[in-house]
């Protein structure tokens, strides 16, 4: 902690000998970079998710108990107290260890989801699963591993599931991120065979995966192919939150990928239209996670009622953790359950079933979207 009670350089301190080889290597120093870009810097959307153009119906005589609204919500099999998760951030960077560890103990000790960053570092350095293998922490909850799906074409089913196993996670998140990709240095250009792989996976860990985007958001054509292969678990992770190009461009020293990182920094689809979308098109055949810019718990009742069963945060709960540790971040997930309870009685709903169906009225360039 610094002399302001701050934690922000906890989490670049000196490192560790046996940590060492592993953070001299690209991948981890990729992940250290973007922690420190993301805390450091402006790195949002221009665009804004659109949420905002969602209008939730005042009732002012609601007949609901404030003290009995239940957010209870089944996810993977298990049961948080609130619609909420903390989506994939880290692992195999400076401290990565203690800030999942840390997000996992807040995730159980309020009853949400909690899915550690990507783990394609232990295919190559099988010893980072320390980084990752925080199921003691979350005994209870809903823990879910992360690789990439550029990953499925590189490594067999088997290999990656071993990841979730190692991991005692409940599920796998597969992420798509071509935009990052193509304005980083060394990121991946070839994008072909992704879908098979997925469907590869899927058979192999019985639909235990969720697929998610990174902050650009989900198009209609994709989510008909995520559902055409059986996709049962997405997160739209739209834009209007993190924007990976900007992150990315941050990061470049090459002056191509700085300028394409800025040029494309407001690419994307906006979190609110990604998830109408979605809604659309699996009704209620998949769980649907609305991420993507979502920093309150006004955010998350208006992503509920077009269509979100859970709302996942990063980039808002990393920089409560940085600016306070573990306090911070709990403080802020006790906050946006405090909202969105406060918009569920709003509008005369005792728990998550009815507020589904709570009247809104939808203005601006939402509607132009959908
Ligand atoms: C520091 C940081 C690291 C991230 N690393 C990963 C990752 O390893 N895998 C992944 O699927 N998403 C990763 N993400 C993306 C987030 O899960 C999320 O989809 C995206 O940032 C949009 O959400 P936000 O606007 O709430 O930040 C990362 C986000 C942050 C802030």
């Amino acid at each position: 902690m610094n002399r302001s009670g701050h934690f922000i350089n906890q989490m670049f301190l000196p490192l560790t000998a046996d940590r060492l080889r592993l953070a001299t290597s690209l991948i981890s120093r990729r992940k250290s970079d973007h922690l420190r870009i993301v805390n450091e810097n402006d790195v949002s959307h221009g665009g804004g998710t659109l949420l905002d153009s969602v209008h939730l119906i005042h009732n002012a005589l609601p007949e609901v108990d404030f003290g009995n609204i239940n957010l209870g919500t089944p996810f993977f099999g298990k049961r948080l107290s609130a619609p909420l998760m903390i989506t994939s951030m880290t692992g195999g960077a400076e401290r990565a260890e203690s800030l999942n560890r840390d997000l996992a103990s807040v995730a159980q000790d309020k009853g949400i989801a909690f899915a550690v960053g990507s783990q394609r570092v232990m295919f190559r350095y099988p010893e980072t699963v320390s980084d990752f293998a925080v199921r003691e922490y979350i005994p209870d909850g809903v823990l879910l591993g992360n690789v990439g799906a550029v990953q499925l074409i590189e490594y067999s089913s088997d290999e990656v599931a071993e990841l979730a196993k190692r991991i005692e996670a409940d599920a796998l998140c597969v992420h798509l991120n071509p935009a990052q990709e193509l304005v980083q240095k060394e990121g991946n250009r070839i994008f072909t065979g992704l879908l098979d792989g997925i469907a590869r996976l899927m058979d192999k860990m019985d639909g235990r995966i969720l697929v998610k985007e990174t902050g650009a958001g989900l198009s209609k054509d994709v989510l008909k192919r995520l559902r055409f292969i059986g996709v049962e678990y997405i997160d739209v992770a739209g834009a209007g939150g993190t924007s990976w190009t900007k992150v990315e461009s941050y990061r470049s020293s090459n002056e191509e990928l700085i300028q394409s990182g800025k040029t494309f920094s407001d690419w994307g689809i906006p979190t609110a239209a990604s998830l109408a979308w979605a809604k659309k098109e699996f009704s209620d055949s998949a769980t649907i996670v609305a991420s993507g810019g979502i920093e309150n718990g006004l955010d998350v009742a208006r992503a509920i009622v077009l269509g979100a069963d859970i709302a996942g945060f990063a980039r808002s709960v990393l920089k409560s953790y940085m600016d306070s540790g573990i306090d911070g971040a709990a403080n802020y997930i006790d906050i946006v359950v405090h909202e969105l309870k406060v918009a569920l009685n709003l509008t005369g709903s005792k728990d998550l079933a009815s507020f589904k169906n709570a009247e809104f009225k939808i203005s601006g360039q939402l509607r132009d979207w959908m």
